[in-house]
């Protein structure tokens, strides 16, 4: 189907350690899923794998991203193709412009003329009440903890994929950050538009609805539910899944 994510018992291994131990996933276009679990289990992996990093080997298994089989391709193919990552850890990029960054990266994904490049950027800076001074700085460099998330935010608003895994886009954020990037996350919502929400609390999710929640743990799914599994999971913590 157009635009779908299908990952089929995807093996994973890093530096010789199996990571991923039979992932089985599906996205529908239009769909939002969160995928949460406890540290190590994978989750950043999986994000990595589905972006193209090199370092991670894939033992077997598909990707598939509508009739295409995403494994083949390199990172800046599948990003050509409408994937997007956000980085649980954005990379500094010391002596890189920002706005220069933002810009190579947008035309890169959409072809848009400098003129409506720099009318969407001042959009998306006020929408995410980001002074006009940030991209003048260097990429990720003295930006706090939470401006690093927000500039992944900014991103994702410009790149305007299809597909976005997030990882842990909320970590960090103040409360006040948290409402304004949930719902410009959320005005993403749309019939041709699809999202991972990599997280370890519901306050994100409270916005965006998820359609889905998948718990990994050890490099498996071992169950999905809705936000009734969230609030449990708030309450309780992991122990219980692998008993459902
Ligand atoms: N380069 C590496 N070398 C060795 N082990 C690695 C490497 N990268 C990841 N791992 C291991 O793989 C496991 C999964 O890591 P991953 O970062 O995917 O977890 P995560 O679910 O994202 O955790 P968190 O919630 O803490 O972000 C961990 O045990 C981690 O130590
Ligand atoms: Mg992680």
């Amino acid at each position: 189907m157009k635009n779908t994510l299908t990952i089929k018992n995807l093996h994973v291994s890093v530096e010789g350690k199996p990571i991923l131990q039979g992932i089985s996933l599906e996205i529908k276009s239009g769909e939002i899923h969160a995928l949460m679990g406890p540290n190590g289990s994978g989750k950043s992996t999986l994000s990595y794998v589905l972006a193209g990093h090199p370092k991670y080997k894939v033992e077997s298994g598909e990707i598939w991203y509508g009739n295409t089989n995403i494994l083949a391709l390199k990172p800046e193919e599948r990003a050509k193709r409408g994937l997007f990552l956000a980085f649980q850890y954005p990379v500094e990029l010391p002596g890189v412009n920002y706005q220069n960054a933002l810009y190579t990266m947008t035309k890169a994904r959409r072809n848009l003329p400098p003129k409506e490049f720099q009318a969407e950027l001042k959009q998306c800076l006020e929408k995410l009440n980001l002074d006009p001074s940030f991209i003048q700085r260097h990429v990720n460099v003295g930006f706090s903890g939470g401006e690093k998330k927000k500039a992944e935010v900014l991103q994702l608003l410009l790149s305007k994929p299809s597909l976005a895994i997030l990882d842990e886009t909320d970590s960090g954020l103040d409360r006040d950050a948290l409402e304004i990037v949930g719902k410009a996350i959320q005005e993403l919502r749309n019939k041709d538009f699809s999202s991972l929400i990599i997280t370890h609390y519901p306050k994100l999710l409270r916005y965006l609805n998820p359609d889905k929640v998948h718990i990994i743990m050890n490099g498996r799914i071992i169950l999905t539910g809705d936000n009734a599994t969230i609030q449990k999971i708030e309450q309780e913590g992991y122990a219980w899944c692998g008993d459902e």
